[in-house]
């Protein structure tokens, strides 16, 4: 991908970027490519992953490249129409008022604001934790506003993992058991496999007999970014993740979050630390409710 531009983040202002493609017959045997090609992509405003196809007709030496359509333009994976959110204590808290957003797949989002803005109440309508008093909401098309408790639970099982400040680990349990839960009620085998797979992708398959008093706070938060992964989650929703953290144990998860955004899964983040927004591809900032700023980079 060619740099458009001396800084490492751009504003969605571009129309296009140009990328190039190395397009190989067999990449074990050929070390040169058999084509490049120079591909203008288009970026709009909600331009998010797209896939490349490559297929080959060996005998006719014919190379056909295609930018595939169906995911060329991002998919809206959550959308948040007028939603407002109220608290009646005595007089009424508006913690969300009218907030309408559209998240796609594959984004990784920051939500930065000040305490008390709404941050934690808006990732809990995302995460289906919490109700709005009113407005409409949407996962991958489908309403997710008007469901009963049963229906919420399995959505928020099937789409979402979550990662809290405090960890919220089983103090007496091993990082095995803590990983293992969310797999307790779901039917299917290879479960074992799937922890330990889990537990080697955040550095801790050695320490998996270890309770949480046993390990660090950085470990203890793999442990549980482990645990939001194993149900293989669509969307990780995260708040104040490195929240209980130094700096250099908070960029270590965050590092591990970037690997996760890689795979391909949607990442929302609550953060109170500037130093992690390069980590996003989109910071949004609410105040009283509201959001005020979203931002959208792309990393070139
Ligand atoms: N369960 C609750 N009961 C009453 N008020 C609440 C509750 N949860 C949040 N609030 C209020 O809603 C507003 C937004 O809170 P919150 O979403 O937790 O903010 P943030 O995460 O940005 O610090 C605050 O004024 C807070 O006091
Ligand atoms: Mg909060």
């Amino acid at each position: 991908m060619q740099k458009q531009g001396q800084q490492t983040s751009l504003q969605l202002e571009l129309l296009h970027f140009q990328m190039r493609l190395h397009v190989f017959g067999c990449a074990l045997r050929r070390a040169r490519p058999l084509a490049v090609l120079d591909v203008n992509v288009p970026v709009e405003a909600n331009a998010g992953p797209w896939s490349i196809s490559t297929t080959f007709n060996l005998k006719s030496q014919e190379i056909v490249v295609g930018l595939s359509g169906k995911t060329f333009y991002a998919k809206p994976m959550l959308e948040l129409k007028n939603i407002s959110r109220d608290y009646k204590l005595g007089e009424t808290v508006h913690a969300l008022n009218n907030v309408d957003l559209t998240i796609n797949e594959g984004e990784f989002v920051a939500i930065i604001g000040p305490s008390g803005c709404g941050k934690s109440t808006l990732l809990n309508i995302l995460g289906v934790l919490d109700t709005p008093n009113s407005g409409e909401y949407l996962i991958q098309g489908q309403r997710a506003d008007r469901l009963s408790r049963k229906q919420r639970a399995r959505l928020r099982n099937e789409v979402f993992g979550f990662v809290f400040q405090s960890f919220n680990l089983l103090p007496r349990t091993s990082a095995y058991d803590n990983v293992m839960l969310p797999l307790k009620y779901r039917r299917g085998n290879s479960r074992d496999e799937k922890v330990r797979a889990v537990l080697e992708n955040v550095g801790l398959f050695d320490r998996r007999q270890s309770k949480p008093n046993q390990l660090s706070g950085g470990q203890q938060q793999r442990v549980a970014i482990a645990r939001a992964l194993v149900t293989k989650p669509k969307v990780i929703l995260a708040d104040e993740p490195t929240g209980n953290l130094d700096t250099k144990t908070g960029l270590e998860i965050m590092d591990l979050f970037q690997k996760i955004h890689r795979t391909g899964t949607t990442i929302i983040m609550v953060t109170h630390n500037t130093e992690l927004l390069p980590y996003a591809t989109r910071v949004i900032s609410m105040k009283d409710g509201q959001i005020v700023n979203d931002e959208r980079k792309i990393h070139v």
